[in-house]
């Protein structure tokens, strides 16, 4: 294992000790949940009672194949805790989703939780977010018209950067588990995160946008000093 995915191993094995027999979890996407659901799946087998609901479909599949009890939010609307990476987390802890695509499930299951804990290393802190590409999922129908919206709305907010459709490295359009596109949007800087996070759920053909704003309980952000809990 490299230096980096053990700095991910330990920030997922300190949130397992938020962990409590019953509860009903989130179960994030990347590279980081991915290191959170191996470790669960151990404890599961050592006869912890946990049920989950995935917020991606390779969540679901790697859960499922190691054995994790699995949910929807149809037949358990409300979550105790969901755990997720993040590609940003600023002071505040609001923070950039969607690097792996999955940040309308994430948000989705992430608010209908009583609690999220975020788990980075400590490369994700950033003081201000915007330099990692904000990923905007959009409906196909009328993209080019979306996008000149997207684009108006990110001047306002200070984002002049190019925006581009995410593409897979087989170079087809990447299309997401709800089967819409992702546009990233290059900002650098996103100096009022919040208010940029409401003008864009204003256009049409926005399905969702990866800031989240106001989710994270804390996060878990590990160094090699250690899994270190901020915000809380
Ligand atoms: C998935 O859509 C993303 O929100 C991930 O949670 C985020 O990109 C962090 O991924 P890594 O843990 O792989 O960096």
């Amino acid at each position: 294992m490299t230096d980096a995915e053990a700095l991910k191993r330990d920030a997922a094995a300190k949130a397992l000790t938020f962990v409590e027999d019953g509860m009903r979890l989130g179960l994030g996407t990347g590279s980081t949940a991915k290191h959170f659901v191996d470790l669960l799946a151990e404890r599961v087998r050592g006869g912890l009672r946990v049920i989950g609901v995935p917020t991606s479909e390779v969540t679901r599949k790697q859960a499922e194949s190691l054995g994790v009890p699995l949910t929807t939010l149809d037949e358990t609307p409300e979550l105790d805790l969901t755990i997720d990476g993040a590609d940003e987390i600023d002071p505040d802890l609001n923070l950039i989703k969607g690097g792996g695509g999955a940040l309308l499930r994430e948000k989705i299951v992430a608010a209908a939780s009583g609690r999220m804990i975020v788990i980075a290393d400590q490369s994700k802190m950033v003081d201000a977010l915007g330099r990692f590409p904000l990923p905007i999922e959009v409906n196909m129908f009328g993209l080019a018209a979306t996008r000149r919206a997207i684009e108006t709305v990110l001047a306002k907010a200070g984002c002049s950067g190019p925006i581009s459709v995410r593409t897979k490295a087989d170079g087809h359009v990447f299309v997401t588990d709800g089967g819409h596109m992702i546009l990233d949007a290059a900002c650098a800087r996103i100096p009022d995160a919040a208010g940029l996070a409401s003008r864009l759920h204003s256009v049409p053909g926005v399905v969702e946008h990866g800031l989240f704003i106001g989710l994270a309980t804390f996060a878990i952000i590990a160094s090699p000093g250690g899994a270190e809990i901020v915000g809380r």
